[in-house]
């Protein structure tokens, strides 16, 4: 190996023995991201990003923030903010259809991201009717053509995000067929296009998958028995996989990758809070990610203070962190940046 590519190799990401936030809609957004890196997650996914939406923004570095931001073209909003800190360690998932598009996506952000997945377990009619998703399971060849064009012309890793079929077999035959594109890793969520969340997982068909491939297996699906962080480990050797990727756990309490366990509750909405006003995250972003946090605890009195809020303030003020909040808002202001003041849904 050369001076120069053993260098390069040296950077690329590695998914091998590692504990990945998984891509979640809305979810995935940068405070997530920090917060789970800081709680001790490995890796980090971000939410779906369709890739003819990523295509119409732009590329702008915002000093004040301290981020990489792809605004939208027609009206400003932020499509994906990144930042260092998370540089060496997150993961852009696509939503696709196209192999040029998807280069072309790819592209843009190449220099600013560890890695590029693709989302081929999407079950939603939005992603189906585009061709996306689950779509691609049905189409391995368009699936193949996607993978190896990003392989072939990306200096950083290309991995999948796949459901399996109810066929161990026709399972094996697919990931066999995506591995030999190059890419580096596949993330699978055992359970079919067709099972939801109730639906046990097929930790079996993950472990064949991962004695039958030679490159990292990340096993997803397992939030039902993931309550604590040893139960990690349990996931991982039922999957008999290399790596394990984490969403609804992390949804609710993203403090699930500490290893020296988990935080209360209040303690993990503070830290998000101080994510989402040092990163000027959106109200109604910000609102979403409490709200799955809370879950039951809105119907409490203070629940039902909080979704009276409109403002990014109003919702920080509930954790005693409406003057931090303030302050930050008016630095931003007085460094031109306006923030974006839309009001939460
Ligand atoms: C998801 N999931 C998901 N998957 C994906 O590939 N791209 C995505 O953008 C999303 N979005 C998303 C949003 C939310 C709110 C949830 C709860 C889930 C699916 C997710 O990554 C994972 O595959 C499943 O939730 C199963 O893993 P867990 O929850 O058992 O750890």
């Amino acid at each position: 190996m050369t001076k120069t590519t053993l260098v390069e190799s040296k950077k690329r990401l590695s998914y091998e023995n590692k504990v990945i936030l998984a891509p979640m809609v809305r979810v995935g957004t940068l405070p997530m991201r920090l917060l789970a890196l800081d709680y001790g997650a490995d890796i980090v996914y971000s939410e779906e990003l369709i890739d003819w939406k990523f295509l119409k923004s732009v590329r702008r570095v915002n000093d004040v923030l301290g981020t990489v931001d792809f605004l939208d073209l027609s009206d400003g909003t932020v499509v994906f903010r990144t930042c260092e800190k998370e540089k060496d360690r997150v993961v852009v998932q696509l939503g696709t259809s196209d192999p040029v598009r998807a280069l072309s996506v790819a592209k843009l952000i190449e220099n600013d991201v560890a890695g590029i997945d693709v989302n081929m377990g999407c079950p939603k009619e939005f992603s189906l009717k585009g061709g996306m998703g689950a779509a691609l399971l049905f189409q391995p060849e368009k699936a193949k053509n996607i993978l190896s064009l990003l392989v072939q012309n990306l200096k950083i890793p290309v991995t999948c995000k796949i459901r399996v079929f109810e066929s161990v077999d026709d399972t094996l035959k697919l990931v066999k067929e995506l591995e030999s594109t190059g890419i580096s890793a596949i993330a699978v969520h055992g359970r079919t296009k067709a099972e939801r969340p109730q639906h046990p997982n097929r930790c079996e068909t993950i472990r064949k998958i991962s004695e039958a491939l030679s490159i990292p297996v990340i096993a997803n699906g397992g939030s039902r028995e993931i309550e604590k962080y040893s139960d990690i480990s349990k996931f991982k050797e039922e999957c008999g996989s290399s790596s394990v990727m984490i969403a609804r756990t992390a949804e609710t309490n993203c403090s699930i990758f500490r290893k020296r366990g988990m935080k209360d509750l209040d303690e993990v909405i503070k830290d998000y809070l101080k994510y989402a006003v040092d990163y000027d995250n959106s109200p109604s972003n910000t609102k979403y990610c409490v709200q799955n946090m809370l879950r039951e605890l809105q119907e409490t009195p203070r629940g039902k203070k909080f979704l009276e809020c409109q403002t990014l303030e109003q919702i920080c003020a509930i954790w005693n962190m409406g003057d931090y909040c303030r302050k930050k808002q008016l630095e931003y202001q007085s460094k031109g940046i306006l923030g974006r003041r839309e009001v939460a849904p």
